[in-house]
């Protein structure tokens, strides 16, 4: 599949679920309203579409929430989803909180999962309890521990804030690197209204890099994951960090996806409401209908989000929650 600018895309991102355990306050405000089980996507469903887009040329899927590992069953999905690499498929991976890994890490591999993305945004208990409005730091902990004896490979996933996490950063590093772990940090993007401030805790990451670089040789790195990070190689750890700045330095040029939440909507952009609904269309019509939904989806696909650090508003409604990033 290409879209109308001339990108391939060939990585989808499903959301499984838009309901999460954590309420991280970046993401979701507390009380949120979550879309009724009756309108999600079944199994079956999900997995029809996804042979759809593996038939189109799609090569990664990556599960995302909400929290994908909140759904029930979910393992049993992720199984059938990694049969799809007889058809071309390269790699089936989920994004995770973490929380329910300490259960589930064994079974993930087992289902054909190779590597996985924890957020992690503190080491600070408390920092976490108030970052999260949840009290569950010791199982993502445990969780992330478990992955590693499952033998899979982990990034940490960290969204950096002014004045939050901002000098933890070099021990958490640290701490991945102890452990083998790379490090992804995050730009926080203006997704739904949430109770804190994104503009005075905005960080741009290359003032995090030359603070990390007191400490740690970074080394451009030609490591790739098909995402928005760009990798440096650690000379003390041996592990990577990638640096993702949807607000500092734009990276949609090299855009490769679309995004399906849990209903069965389809986003051409984070940034954007453009969309198409497939969920009809996989109840009732054939793959001729799915290929027209899609070839319009991909034909306005936006060029490139217009986030505005400077603009108070959330530059969309919708909360990263609803398509999982
Ligand atoms: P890898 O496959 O390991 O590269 O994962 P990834 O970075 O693509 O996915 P992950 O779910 O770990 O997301 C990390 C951060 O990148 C989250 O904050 C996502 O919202 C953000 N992200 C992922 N894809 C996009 C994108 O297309 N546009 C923007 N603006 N942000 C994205
Ligand atoms: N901006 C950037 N990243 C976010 N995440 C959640 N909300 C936001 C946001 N507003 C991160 C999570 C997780 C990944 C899927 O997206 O921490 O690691
Ligand atoms: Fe849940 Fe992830 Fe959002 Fe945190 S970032 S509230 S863990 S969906």
């Amino acid at each position: 599949m290409h879209d109308a600018h001339g990108r391939r895309i060939d990585y989808v991102r499903l959301s499984v679920t838009d309901r999460c355990n954590l309420r991280c306050s970046y993401c979701m405000a507390e009380d949120m309203q979550f879309v009724p089980r009756r309108e999600l996507l079944t199994f079956e469903e999900i997995e029809k579409l996804a042979r759809h887009l593996v038939r189109r040329g799609v090569k990664r899927i990556r599960l995302t929430g909400g929290e994908p590992l909140v759904r029930k069953g979910i393992v049993d999905l992720i199984a059938r989803l990694t049969k799809l690499r007889q058809r071309g498929l390269e790699e089936v991976t989920l994004t995770t909180n973490g929380t329910r890994l300490p259960e589930l890490a064994g079974d993930l591999a087992k289902a054909g999962v190779r590597r996985i993305n924890v957020s992690l945004d503190t080491l600070d208990p408390a920092g976490f309890a108030r970052l999260t409005r949840r009290d569950e730091f010791a199982r993502v902990l445990a969780g992330i521990e478990a992955v590693r004896e499952a033998g899979l490979a982990i990034r940490i996933n960290t969204v950096a804030m002014r004045g939050l996490n901002e000098r933890e950063l070099p021990a958490l590093l640290a701490w991945c690197g102890e452990r083998g772990f790379d490090l992804a940090l995050i730009e926080a993007m203006p997704l739904g209204e949430v109770s804190i401030d994104r503009q005075s805790t905005h960080l741009p990451l290359a003032e995090v890099r030359a603070a990390l670089e007191r400490d740690f040789t970074l080394i451009p790195s030609a490591h790739r994951t098909g995402g928005p990070a760009r990798y440096f190689d650690i000379a003390e750890t041996g592990t990577r960090i990638g640096f993702i700045t949807p607000l500092s330095d734009n990276f949609c040029s090299g855009c490769n996806r679309i995004r399906i939440a849990a209903t069965g909507t389809v986003y051409g952009c984070l940034g954007h409401d453009q969309k198409v609904e497939l969920r009809d269309i996989i109840r009732t019509g054939g793959p001729d209908g799915l290929d027209q939904a899609l070839d319009r989806l991909l034909a306005g696909k936006p060029l490139r989000h217009e986030f505005d650090i400077t603009r108070r508003a959330p530059a969309l409604a919708r909360h990263m929650s609803a398509t999982g990033g």
